[in-house]
């Protein structure tokens, strides 16, 4: 495990630097498009490139870096994580698998390994969603799934997505150039912490993805009437607020009704010209609804529709109700699965699978290429917090777990 503590400290210390790179003065934000967000593109490609790999920055704003296989028509392995944060973010959600990652391609180009397959390093520029609230930019173009019409989508400021694009240098019209074919990929691995606190209670430092829960997400607005908090009686009021507090409420009563099959969100709440002396007239808020089962999660969403008409119907409140994403649950690629468990199991690990209530850029990148993930244990399950935190000696052995994983996979391979 020696060369793996080493290694693991080198890692550790990049995050580090990584997570000095924020747009604000205090704490880590590094959200698409920013100035930091640039900053920290550019020291992850000079990162790879010192580490021996061929590396640019593609029009979403990707930072990729390739080791070439020597064989003619040879396919692609994605090893990748991203480098966006949300507000107020942890140092390792994103950054610990893209690090680890470059640790894994340095090692294989210091030793002039020769490979059966190119892989490809990728720092995915999108996949918390903060400025645009739609997730994957970065994956969806390497997927070649995205979509035209997310360039029209507007920031908080009503800067257009396209706007962003031009101001990074980079043209809307090549996107589609940046996507691998469909036929050139052999399969993707992404590392990242788990986010959440079975690894930590069960005292394992790694953990295989079997699946990623599907999203729902929608943005709710609420509209009564606006009033003087002093003359409107009581029973003569149309407030939003209200309402939308009645809608929080059955939200949690819903989704508590599924017990661990479902979980259900309000995590955005915005009064229009809030005052302490105004009746609360309009409001909007997100609902971010997650489940391993489709039918589970399709059926809590119409569930929580009509009660939200029943309830607004009955507090004479007009809702708007808007989807802003889905994604379908995604099942990880039985056979890398298989491969990763035998990692686990060879360094020494009980091979424990996990479902991701998390979402991943492996959920974009399924639609073409068998994916695969391996998680890493972090503090107490507390992710999306500064205080998200993951030890060296983790880091090590999940290190020691992938290579042998890369290890076993390019001798397979190789006897093919
Ligand atoms: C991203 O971290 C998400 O699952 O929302
Ligand atoms: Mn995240
Ligand atoms: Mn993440």
């Amino acid at each position: 495990m020696k060369g793996y503590s080493a290694r693991a400290e080198k890692i550790m210390s990049r995050i580090e630097e990584l997570a000095s790179v924020s747009e604000t003065e205090q704490g880590l934000t590094r959200t698409f498009g920013s100035g930091a967000w640039r900053e920290a593109a550019l020291i992850i490609q000079s990162w790879m490139q010192d580490a021996g790999l061929h590396a640019w920055i593609d029009n979403i704003g990707n930072v990729r870096g390739l080791l070439s296989s020597p064989s003619p028509g040879a396919r692609t392995l994605v090893i990748a994580s991203h480098m966006d944060t949300v507000i107020n973010a942890g140092k390792f959600d994103g950054p610990l698998g893209v690090m680890m990652g470059l640790d894994l391609l340095e090692q294989l180009a210091h030793n002039h390994t020769p490979l059966p397959f190119n892989i490809q390093l990728v720092a995915f520029s999108d996949e918390e969603g903060c400025r645009f609230h739609t997730t994957y930019l970065g994956s969806k173009v390497l997927a070649g799934s995205f979509e035209p019409v997310l360039l029209e989508k507007k920031d908080a400021d009503g800067i257009p997505l396209r706007n962003v694009i031009h101001a990074n240098g980079s043209s809307t019209g090549l996107l589609h150039t940046d996507a691998i074919d469909a036929a050139a990929w052999l399969g993707y691995f992404e590392m990242h912490i788990e986010q959440g606190p079975v690894l930590y209670d069960r005292d394992i430092p790694v953990g295989i993805v079997k699946a990623i829960a599907g999203q729902k997400k929608a943005a709710i607005t609420f509209e009564g009437i606006a009033g003087h908090a002093g003359t409107v009686p009581m029973d003569m009021r149309n407030d939003a607020l209200c309402c939308a507090a009645e809608f929080i409420l059955a939200v949690e009563s819903i989704a508590l009704q599924y017990k661990s099959q479902i979980v259900a969100t309000v995590g955005k709440l915005e009064i229009a010209n809030a005052a302490s002396n105004v009746i609360p007239g309009a409001i909007t808020c997100t609902l971010d609804l997650r489940s391993a089962d489709g039918g589970i999660l399709s059926e809590v969403y119409d569930t929580l529709q009509r009660t939200t008409a029943a309830i607004c119907g009955r507090r004479n409140i007009n809702f708007d109700w808007t989807v802003v994403q889905e994604t379908s649950p995604v099942t990880c690629d039985l056979s890398l699965s298989a491969l990763l468990s035998g990692a686990v199991k060879e360094a020494g690990y009980e091979p424990l699978e996990l479902v991701s209530g998390a979402g991943h850029d492996a959920v974009a990148i399924a639609a073409v290429a068998p994916v695969c993930m391996l998680f890493v244990r972090c503090y107490k399950g507390i992710s999306h917090n500064p205080l998200e935190n993951v030890e060296l000696k983790d880091i090590a052995a999940a290190l020691q777990v992938a290579d042998n994983f890369l290890q076993q996979m390019i001798y397979q391979h190789n006897q093919s």
